[in-house]
């Protein structure tokens, strides 16, 4: 977009202020036209002899939302931020800034580089680059650590988390907090400063909070970490950004930062984040809907199922404010999922997250009911009873003589069509999937599930309904698995075949754990348990829809784990043996698989962890391939989407697609196509990926080289 600096910073005076108004949608990011208005902007009100205080403030209710992240990687055109901090600090005039909206990232950094600022009591400030691997490189890891003390700024800029304005007051990032119009009280403040005159603050030249730090206290950070940030780079250099706060003087100290903010951009967990960043906000839009499908106003929701997923989905619904009508078939049903979601909110309470007054309001929104009439006037019914699909279609009977005209019915499945649930309602057009991750209070993903049957306002507002409700939503078409569970049986079926073939699951689970994720597969169907797995096979197997006798059949470890009484982690043995909740590789295991490959006439054989890594990641990828040639998934991006935010997907990896293609398509190619000479069909390589590589494009279809 191009905007001239005039129009990207507005200027006008009010007796005697200089108001700056930065109006760069969508925003008001520290963009190219943006930098240079201020630039311009502020050389003016220094000019204007009438001027004897400047106020910076942001159109439309929102202050900046830090630096242009479109602009990374890019050549840099006009001034840098640096110059215009240097203007505000060295400004004879004293600068306050009205903080609305947000002032995050870069734009914290700007403000914390005026000597004032005053803030609007909704609004909210923060640090957050570190979740685009990046760390604050406009000053903010030495002016807040100067202002607030290494503890403080450590808290802060580690978590990248969102402080209110009462915070930003008791931290001493704002000077005063206004509940009425920020720029108004911002004026009045600035008057007064103009009228005191003096030497302004200046943040950067504070020493009060950082003299006498113990090294000792970074270098702890640093160990108790040390895990976690193996793979990323930001973290540990915002750690070393802090002390060099402490150590350091100002000008060295922002130099400091300005290197580490450089090799923070160039490493490769910078472009995955970024990705992620953007691929999070598209995966929020639904291509080629009718340009009336306006998603539909949600003001009250029914849940259906007040289990594990229910309790959870409706936690997530009145936490934003939504009422909610609880439904079960039985009270003490009722009364269990009730006492659960109490349980939940205990914990929060327990652990500071929330107080006890917002628990009670939460809770209050629920309504329980054993009564389908006490549906009638919600806007939105979801179905989270148990994958049956002679129970699902019931209860969508009865749901389609309660819920009002237009209302939207979910239904919660992970496997099951909805189409085939649509087709029990008079209304298929008003029936989708919304599919959210246990613990559903928790989990950011909600795959929509769109069958053929679904409308596009439909759609919008199921997309709309979960993004209200604080989840991350990614479309997906009616197939098996859709995007999530089918990817995971690949996944599952090539760690189950490594087995086999001689690897361990602590073998297995410590490849993927060195990758990034936060848990091994098999660590993870032992914390679900194996019980509930084996009945389903068991009962395929009784239908003959299953051969135990093939050889392709995969659960004989499965199978014997269970049959020697290890049902996972609640039983003190899976996979793995346990103390509590601490694992251990069991040789009982090992003697298991050795006597599977000896059945089965395998030579087991070792693997190194990028064997491991390589060949489940190579059949994820060939999966996504195939599920956005078949358009169950609109979009590679939407996959890494899926992965990161419903599966543990390491974030700084930016998701499986993402991974192929830093990695090169061309390079997961060779593996793929080498594991499908040796090992065959489940192997062949999805045509797109072929298509891709000969054309030397990425996913989206853009050259790579
Ligand atoms: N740069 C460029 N575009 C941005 C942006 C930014 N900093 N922040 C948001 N956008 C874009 C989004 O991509 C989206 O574009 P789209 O409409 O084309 O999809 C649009 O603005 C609206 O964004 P959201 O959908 O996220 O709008 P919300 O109202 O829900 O949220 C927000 C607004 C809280 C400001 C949120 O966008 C956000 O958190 N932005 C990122 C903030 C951030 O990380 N800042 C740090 C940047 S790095 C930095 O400052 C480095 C410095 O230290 C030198």
């Amino acid at each position: 977009m191009s905007m001239s600096p005039e129009d990207a910073v507005r200027y006008e005076t009010r007796d005697g202020v200089a108001l700056l108004t930065i109006d760069f949608p969508p925003v008001n990011a520290l963009g190219a036209p943006m930098r240079e208005g201020m630039a311009l902007r502020l050389t003016q009100a220094q000019d204007d002899p009438a001027v004897k205080a400047i106020v910076v403030v942001g159109a439309n209710d929102r202050f900046v939302a830090g630096a242009d992240i479109r602009e990374f990687g890019k050549p840099k055109v006009g001034p840098e931020l640096q110059q215009i901090q240097q203007m505000l600090e060295d400004s004879p005039k004293p600068v306050v800034c009205a903080i609305d909206g947000h002032a995050l990232g870069g734009g914290l950094e700007l403000a914390l580089a005026t000597p004032f600022r005053v803030a609007a009591s909704r609004a909210k400030l923060g640090l957050p680059e570190v979740h685009l691997g990046l760390l604050p490189g406009a000053g903010g890891t030495q002016r807040l650590t100067r202002l607030a003390g290494p503890e403080v700024a450590l808290d802060l800029i580690l978590s990248g988390r969102h402080v209110s304005a009462a915070k930003a007051l008791e931290l001493g990032l704002v000077d005063e907090v206004t509940a009425g119009p920020v720029t108004d009280a911002a004026i009045a403040f600035a008057r007064g400063k103009a009228a005191e005159g003096g030497a302004f603050p200046k943040l950067i030249e504070r020493t009060d909070k950082t003299r006498n730090i113990d090294p000792a206290f970074f270098e702890t950070v640093r160990q108790k970490n040390a895990m976690a940030w193996a793979n990323t780079v930001a973290p540990t250099k915002i750690v070393e950004c802090i002390e060099a706060a402490c150590t350091m003087g100002p000008r060295e100290g922002l130099q400091f930062e300005r290197e580490a903010f450089q090799v923070c951009l160039e490493a490769p967990s910078r472009a995955a984040q970024v990705h992620l960043f953007f691929a999070e906000r598209g995966a929020a839009k639904v291509d080629g809907l009718a340009p009336d499908a306006k998603p539909k106003v949600i003001a009250k929701v029914g849940v259906i199922g007040a289990g594990t997923m229910g309790g959870g989905i409706a936690m997530s619904c009145v936490n934003v404010g939504l009422p909610v009508v609880l439904l079960e078939a039985s009270q003490e049903a009722l009364d269990g999922g009730l006492a659960k979601v109490r349980t939940n909110y205990d914990i929060s309470v327990q652990r500071g997250s929330r107080t006890q007054a917002q628990v009670d309001k939460a809770v209050g929104l629920i309504t329980p009911t054993l009564d389908y009439a006490d549906l009638a006037d919600c806007d939105i019914v979801i179905e989270a009873v148990f994958e049956d699909m002679g129970i699902k279609r019931e209860i969508f009977g009865k749901l389609d003589k309660v819920a009002k005209p237009g209302a939207i019915l979910a239904s919660n499945t992970s496997a099951l069509s909805i189409d085939e649930i649509a087709r029990a309602t008079t209304r298929p057009g008003d029936v989708i999937g919304t599919h959210f991750f246990s613990p559903a209070n928790v989990m950011k993903l909600c795959e929509v599930v769109r069958g053929d049957l679904a409308s596009d306002m439909t759609i919008a507002t199921a997309m709309a309904f979960a993004k209200q409700i604080a989840k991350v939503p990614v479309l997906a078409g009616n197939c098996e698995g859709f995007i999530g569970n089918r990817i995971l049986r690949i996944y599952g079926t090539e760690a189950d075949i490594l087995l086999e073939a001689g690897a361990t699951p602590s073998q297995v689970d410590g490849a993927l754990k060195n990758f990034g994720f936060p848990m091994g597969l098999y660590l993870m169907r032992d914390m679900s348990g194996l019980d509930v797995g084996y009945r389903m096979r068991k009962a395929r197997i009784a239908a003959g829809t299953e051969d135990p006798n093939s050889p392709n059949y995969l659960h004989r470890l499965w199978d014997r784990i269970v049959e020697a009484g290890r049902l996972g982690q609640k039983s003190g043995a899976g996979y793995y043996k346990y103390e509590g909740r601490n694992a251990s590789a069991d040789p009982q295991i090992e003697a298991m698989l050795t006597e599977i490959a000896e059945e089965k006439g395998i030579v087991r054989q070792s693997f190194t962890e990028d064997q491991i890594v390589d060949r489940i990641l190579a059949a994820m990828v060939n999966e996504g391939a195939k599920i956005l040639e078949e358009g169950i998934a609109q979009r590679a991006s939407d996959i890494d989407v899926t992965y990161v935010f419903g599966y543990g997907f390491p974030k700084y990896r930016g998701g499986p697609m993402f991974w192929a293609q830093q990695r090169g398509l061309d390079k997961v190619l060779e593996i793929i196509l080498a594991n499908h000479a040796a090992y065959g069909d489940r192997w062949k390589p999805a045509p797109l990926l072929e298509r891709l590589v000969a054309q030397g494009q990425g996913w989206d279809g853009t050259p790579t080289a």
